[in-house]
């Protein structure tokens, strides 16, 4: 294994306890990728401060009405434990990470849950918290991180909601990125998420008083971020580097979950440009930023990958 980590979540201490689980493949009748018009534009703005905040800081509540808390239940009776981030990018499709679904990969045991500020969704007054089940996980096919732990490319994957969700001031989509297209380095993109700024998941579960996070991290070019002083080839083409250079610039990149996105505003308009992959162990290293799945290298996986749920079963609907 190389000098990275996943971001690691608490579900997967617990890998080896439901080995063999079984990936049904649920299919539909419907066709249906076309892509919400009204993505990217949040009903409340997002704090986006000119000046770096190393840190990260806690969002403005909402502001980020695509963010999706992740959650599994080992065994239907234990309580949900929020597992990794995501994004809505449809009424009924979530992109995430493919990591997310090591060990438990069986959409029985998740639910999706929008609309969060809060961890603890009583803190968030009123409480417009939506938790959805899902009929579909789709990973990449080429994601073999579990038989090759050096490769950890095509970490990627969608999340089918059993039925599709209400659009509302705190819960609408982020727009996919054109594709192919490459932020130019130094844009400063957004990561949010509830994992603390060590990368540490488990203080989510003690601290349900967590707030969604937010840290500004500028791009990195591919050119920088592959040179063997940083990571060399274990960054591929449909990657996106970000963040700080230098240890003592580097705190924020860690913030953020897994799966979570990496937004980038466009013309105003806020794209997912990526999705959290991997970073450095210990989070915080001299010339170790945060990868991200680029999103813009898989937009016709995506298309097809959808195109094929909806046009091939006749167990699941796409409406
Ligand atoms: C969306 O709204 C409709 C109509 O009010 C309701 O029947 C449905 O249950 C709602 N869906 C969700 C996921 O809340
Ligand atoms: C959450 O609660 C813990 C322990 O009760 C406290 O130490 C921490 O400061 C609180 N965090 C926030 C963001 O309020």
């Amino acid at each position: 294994v190389g000098n990275y980590m996943l971001f690691l979540t608490l579900i997967q201490i617990f890998k080896g306890l439901f080995p063999g689980l079984q990936h049904k493949v649920y299919v539909s009748n419907f066709l249906r990728s076309d892509w919400p018009e009204d993505c990217g534009n949040p009903a409340v703005k997002p704090k986006t401060p000119t000046q770096r905040v190393v840190n990260g800081e806690e969002a403005v509540p909402h502001s980020w009405p695509w963010q999706v808390s992740m959650q599994a239940t080992l065994l239907p009776p234990i309580p949900y434990l929020h597992n990794c981030g995501g994004s809505l990018i449809h009424e009924e499709w979530i992109l995430t990470a493919a990591h997310c679904f090591i060990p438990l990969n069986k959409q029985s045991l998740y639910r999706m849950c929008l609309g969060k500020h809060h961890m603890d969704s009583s803190m968030d007054v009123p409480s417009v918290e939506k938790c959805l089940q899902v009929d579909e996980i789709i990973r990449h096919e080429g994601f073999v991180y579990e038989q090759d732990p050096s490769d950890i490319t095509y970490d990627i994957a969608l999340v089918h909601l059993s039925e599709p969700v209400n659009m509302t001031r705190e819960i609408s989509p982020v727009c996919l990125p054109k594709p192919g297209a490459v932020m130019p380095a130094g844009t400063p993109c957004f990561v949010t998420g509830w994992g603390d700024e060590k990368g540490r998941h488990i203080l989510v579960l003690t601290a349900s008083n967590a707030s969604l996070n937010q840290a500004a991290l500028p791009v990195i070019d591919f050119q920088t971020c592959s040179k063997p002083s940083y990571w060399w080839d274990t960054l591929r083409p449909s990657m996106i580097c970000a963040g700080y250079e230098s240890p003592d610039e580097l705190k924020s990149a860690c913030q953020g979950d897994s799966g979570g996105p990496f937004a980038c505003s466009v013309a105003g308009t806020w794209e997912v440009h990526g999705v959290v992959s991997f970073g450095p162990q210990g989070c915080i290293k001299d010339k170790k930023p945060s990868v991200f799945t680029r999103v813009s290298a898989f937009s016709h996986w995506i298309e097809d990958s959808i195109r094929k749920f909806c046009l091939n079963g006749f167990l699941h609907r796409c409406y």
